[in-house]
């Protein structure tokens, strides 16, 4: 896997980076928030028990080396096409088994005061990995709002289709428009993340903007970018990559380092911005919060 050469960061890239991690060293030194006054109130909320204190990976390689095929197959293309994609105003449909569907503008269901920054490490099925501080709301306390009823076992989401604005749509490089979906209880985890933002700014548009689903236990292609509808579902959705290869990409796709992808071991990641790898760890470090979910369930064959 080839990383790109470092470009030039514009200054705009490298202000909230330097904030980010002034703010990081002071709430790790204990001295607390109330001092931070220059920093804004989203940038000083206390660190989250879900989230790690490994090295952030910097915010130019976050918004550089991204998959989004809806803007090319090659790590830079999101970076230079999806600001072209225009996210207000952006509303979301939501359908299926539950009591409140219907189509909600964006800034109804996501109010500014619940938002909280999750620093998680994202692991791709293409054995390279980050970590990212994400800005964002659980999905559960989201979800919990439409009132999903007992049939409610998965949920379903989709990316925006809009091939005038996403060039890659106008080719036939995946049945669009991506799809993936969780089981009930997956999407309910209080690790599951609706992300908003990164770095304590507005998501890029090459990383999902205006919102994504974060879902750190799992390959990366479970994180669904730039969603438009959500749908409870009886049975289990089809998912953009498992339609593609059905025997290469599983409906379930937790980091699972004992199963290898044909084209990647799964033994070992790099984590970019590093020349070493590192071995990846079983459920992506989370097996402690989320392995009791798969009980009994062979993930050899759920994988
Ligand atoms: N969502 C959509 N709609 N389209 C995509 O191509 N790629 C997935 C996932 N979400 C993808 C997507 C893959 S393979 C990965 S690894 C992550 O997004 C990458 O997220 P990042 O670019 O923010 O690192």
């Amino acid at each position: 896997m080839l990383i790109k050469n470092p470009e030039q960061i514009r200054a705009s890239e490298i202000t909230p980076e330097a904030i980010y991690l002034d703010r990081r060293r002071f709430i790790q030194r204990g001295i607390g928030t109330a001092l931070l006054t220059a920093i804004p109130a989203s940038l000083a909320s206390a660190a989250s028990r879900y989230s790690t204190t490994e090295e952030l990976t910097r915010l130019k390689d976050i918004t550089r080396y991204n998959n989004f095929y809806e803007f090319g197959t090659s790590k830079g293309s999101p970076g230079i096409h999806a600001g072209a994609l225009s996210t207000h105003p952006w509303s979301i449909t939501v359908s299926g088994a539950c009591e409140h569907p219907g189509n909600y503008d964006l800034a109804d269901l996501i109010k500014a005061a619940e938002v909280e920054e999750r620093i998680y490490r994202l692991r791709c099925v293409e054995a390279w990995s980050m970590v990212i501080p994400w800005q964002g709301v659980p999905m559960g306390k989201i979800l919990k709002r439409f009132a999903p009823t007992s049939k409610a076992r998965y949920v379903a989401f989709r990316t925006l289709l809009r091939p005038a604005e996403m060039p890659g749509q106008r080719r036939d490089i995946l049945p669009w428009p991506y799809r993936e979906g969780l089981r009930m209880d997956e999407a309910m985890h209080p690790l599951t993340l609706i992300a908003t933002g990164l770095y304590g700014k507005p998501l890029p548009n090459q990383n999902g903007a205006p919102i994504r689903l974060v879902v750190p236990w799992k390959y990366g292609f479970k994180s669904i970018k730039s969603i438009v509808s959500i749908e409870f579902t009886e049975s289990e959705p089809p998912t953009t990559w498992n339609l593609q290869g059905p025997d290469h990409y599983g409906f379930y796709a937790n980091v699972n380092p004992a199963v290898d992808h044909p084209r990647w071991s799964q033994k070992k990641e790099r984590r970019i911005g590093d020349i070493f790898k590192r071995p990846t760890l079983p459920f992506n470090g989370y097996a402690k919060e989320v392995a009791s979910l798969y009980t009994g369930m062979d993930l050899r064959k759920h994988y």
